[in-house]
């Protein structure tokens, strides 16, 4: 690969410099520990008008992706968990809070007691998260229902889920990054990244891991744990959820003990080539650039860093930029052609299973079958679950969208053998799965009723929310 390895030094030096940066910004904030994280991006706007102007264009990034219509499959993979329901594709910053109330996995709850989902399910999309932990600590955040504080989380991902907003440092416009979840601190610290203790690059892609990461839920108040006390990669995860007994859910068609991977992309991240490099989440989606008056500083609109290729790859390579984005591109099309293989087994392996369990077998005959169903699947979401792998870490999504594939021909193997054993020998028939309305259809889904269930919260629900949110916020 040629390149100009110079990370824009010295727009880099200039900004260092005017900002006399300090690996531990945030470290001078105890004396203004007795106020109010402030959640309102708008109370920013001010002060920092490049940075919050920047960040507020991430409401460009609307289009909403139906991945479920995209792939069906998906569909039957999850079938008897919320993501079957529906599933979009991520888009900008700006639209967290909406897409969490409007999809519908987190159900239409009528009351605060009501509804599918834990607390933890705003976990990655508020600075009001912040807030409510740091008012009312971890439990006093995590316990009950979903529901229970809609009115608390209203602002959109923004300045307190990434600064220490009520830092002297920051008021004077310098970065003061910090990790503003203690769950994320502990997790951290289990893989000896201590916050504090780490290099400026490394706090940057940290503050990303606070979300863009693989998580469960966990304990009588279903707080939010991420599974790296072995380490981060498919393989240990796989193995801390099996000797903990874990499962989100069990699968509907094969009954099978199942793991849902979140959205690993910090880990994978780190195990591809910028990641060992330590080209950073920062140095691509939010690079340094200038405004008209020719003052540098970092461009919040977290989106694709396709859009501004000069500020980002041409910093470091040489390639234009068709050359670099056919190359992507062509990352991406061997990434989903392995995928849809490894699902087709995967698909298969579930219905297979589900006809050893009508034709009698017993619990102890399928476990080793359901054990690779699990370990296959697992395999397959860790790979493709985190967006934007076939750019962040093509072979790493590659080698383990392999191992799925093994495991899931493992799976079927056993399975079809035992099928034989209780004389079924013709090929198990998969309903028609087409499109995301047949194969929910298959799975018995009532759709309609879910939609009207949502659409009844969306319209008495949620606007008591706001309202009750409006005038809180008028309290500050
Ligand atoms: C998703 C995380 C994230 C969010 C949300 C975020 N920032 Fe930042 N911000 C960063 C990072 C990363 C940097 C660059 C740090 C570095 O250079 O080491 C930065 C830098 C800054 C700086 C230092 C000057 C500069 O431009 O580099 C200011 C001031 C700032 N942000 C203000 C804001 C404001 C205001 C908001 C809300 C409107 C906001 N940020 C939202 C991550 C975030
Ligand atoms: C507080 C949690 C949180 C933090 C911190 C966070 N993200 Fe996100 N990010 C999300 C969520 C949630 C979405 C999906 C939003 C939606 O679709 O409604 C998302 C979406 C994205 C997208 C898709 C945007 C688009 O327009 O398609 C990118 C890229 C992204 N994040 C990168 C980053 C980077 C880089 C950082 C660190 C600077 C970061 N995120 C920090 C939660 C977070
Ligand atoms: C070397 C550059 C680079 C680095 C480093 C990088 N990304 Fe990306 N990322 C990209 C590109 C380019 C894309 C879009 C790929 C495409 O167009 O298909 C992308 C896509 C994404 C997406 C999917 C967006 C979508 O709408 O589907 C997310 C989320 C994301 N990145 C988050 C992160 C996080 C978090 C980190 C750090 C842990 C990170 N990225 C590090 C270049 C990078
Ligand atoms: C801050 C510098 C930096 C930025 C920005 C950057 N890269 Fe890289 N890139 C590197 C380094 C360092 C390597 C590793 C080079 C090596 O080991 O030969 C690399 C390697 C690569 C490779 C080869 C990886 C492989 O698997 O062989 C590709 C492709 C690539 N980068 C694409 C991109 C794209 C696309 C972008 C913009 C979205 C980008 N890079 C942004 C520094 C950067």
């Amino acid at each position: 690969m040629s390149m100009k390895w110079t990370r824009n030094t010295a727009a880099l030096a200039a900004l260092l410099s005017a900002l006399c940066l300090t690996a531990n910004a945030n470290a001078a904030s105890a004396d203004t520990e007795a106020t109010r994280i402030e959640p309102r991006n708008e109370q920013f706007a001010k002060a920092h008008a490049e940075q919050y102007k920047t960040w507020k264009a991430t409401e460009e990034s609307e289009e909403i992706d139906d991945a479920l219509a995209g792939d069906p499959n998906m569909v039957i993979l999850w079938a008897g968990y919320g993501f079957a329901k529906d599933y979009n594709k991520a888009r900008g910053h700006f639209y967290a809070v909406t897409d969490v109330r409007q999809t519908l996995r987190t159900g239409g709850p009528k009351d605060e007691k009501s509804g599918p989902m834990p607390m933890a399910c705003w976990s990655c999309k508020s600075p009001d998260v912040a807030r409510v932990i740091d008012d009312r600590g971890e439990d006093g955040y995590f316990e009950g229902k979903w529901a229970r504080l809609g009115a608390e989380i209203n602002n959109a991902i923004g300045c307190s889920d990434c600064h220490n907003t009520g830092s002297k440092e920051f008021a004077e416009g310098k970065p003061a990054l910090t990790l503003t979840r203690p769950y994320v601190e502990r997790a951290m610290e289990a893989i000896d990244m201590k916050f504090e203790d780490q290099s400026r690059f490394d706090q940057q892609a940290q503050v990303c891991g606070q979300c863009h990461v693989e998580y469960y839920f966990t304990g009588p108040t279903k707080a939010v744990k991420f599974p790296w006390d072995k380490g981060t990669g498919v393989d240990e995860m796989e193995v801390y959820y099996d000797e903990i007994g874990f499962k989100d859910w069990t699968h509907k068609v094969s009954k099978a003990p199942m793991l849902k991977a979140q959205h690993p992309g910090y880990e994978t991240w780190r195990e591809g080539i910028h990641g060992k490099n330590n080209v950073t989440c920062i140095d691509c989606h939010m690079p340094k650039v200038q405004n008209e008056d020719g003052k540098v500083f970092t461009d919040h609109k977290v989106g694709n860093p396709f859009d501004r290729f000069e500020d980002t790859c041409a910093q470091c390579h040489t390639q234009d930029k068709q050359t670099m984005q056919d190359m992507v591109e062509a990352r991406k099309a061997s990434v989903q052609e392995m995928k849809l293989r490894a699902e087709k087994q995967i698909v298969a392996a579930h219905f297979e299973a589900k006809a050893a369990w009508d034709a009698g077998a017993t619990e102890e005959e399928m476990k080793p079958i359901l054990m690779d169903i699990r370990h296959a699947q697992w395999r397959w979401d860790y790979a493709i679950a985190s967006h934007g792998v076939h750019m962040h870490a093509p072979e790493v999504a590659l080698r383990i969208l392999g191992t799925a594939l093994d495991k899931a021909t493992d799976a079927r193997t056993k399975v079809v053998r035992l099928l034989a054993t209780k004389g079924i020998t013709d090929e198990i028939q998969i309903p028609d799965i087409s499109t995301k309305a047949k194969a929910q259809q298959a799975l018995g889904m009532d759709m309609e009723m879910m939609e009207a269930e949502k659409e009844d919260f969306l319209n008495t629900v949620v606007p008591k929310w706001d309202k009750q949110a409006k005038n809180r916020e008028a309290s500050y």
